[in-house]
């Protein structure tokens, strides 16, 4: 699972869940699931169109690997926006969130361990 830490002027893109509905109304960087054969930097990369409608590039590693209940572990990168503004195309809404927001907000558990390596990159905390 890959998951993309937009940031742009010292703020995070978070998108809220709209499903499952335990996740439902939580935040979380966006991407999800590689399929068989793809690269971590595909599958963002296509996620990322799907999901928001944007092209996006790079991918440094940020935060540690969190490891989900059915084995698979979820990364984090870091993009950078090449093209489009992103677009809440598969979530509730997006929000940018400085460092301070993103302490405040409900994030989906999982994301909640990059915390303090993401407000490293972000103003306002
Ligand atoms: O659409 P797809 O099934 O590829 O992905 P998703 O529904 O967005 O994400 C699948 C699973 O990844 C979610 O149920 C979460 O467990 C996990 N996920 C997460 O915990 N944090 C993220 N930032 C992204 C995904």
């Amino acid at each position: 699972m890959v998951a993309a830490a937009i940031i742009v002027d010292g703020r995070l893109l978070l998108a809220q869940r709209t499903r499952p509905p335990e996740l439902a109304g939580l935040w979380e960087l966006p991407g999800g699931k590689a399929e068989a054969g793809e690269s971590p930097e595909d599958a963002l990369r296509r996620e990322l169109r799907e999901e928001l409608g944007v092209e996006v590039s790079g991918g440094d590693r940020i935060g540690d690997d969190v490891p989900l209940p059915d084995g698979r572990v979820l990364r984090a990168y870091r993009v950078e926006l090449v093209s489009g503004t992103p677009a809440a195309l598969d979530h509730a809404e997006l929000r940018w969130v400085d460092g301070r927001e993103l302490g405040e907000i409900d994030l989906v558990g999982n994301d909640r361990g990059w915390v303090p390596d993401l407000r490293l990159h972000l103003n306002g905390w």
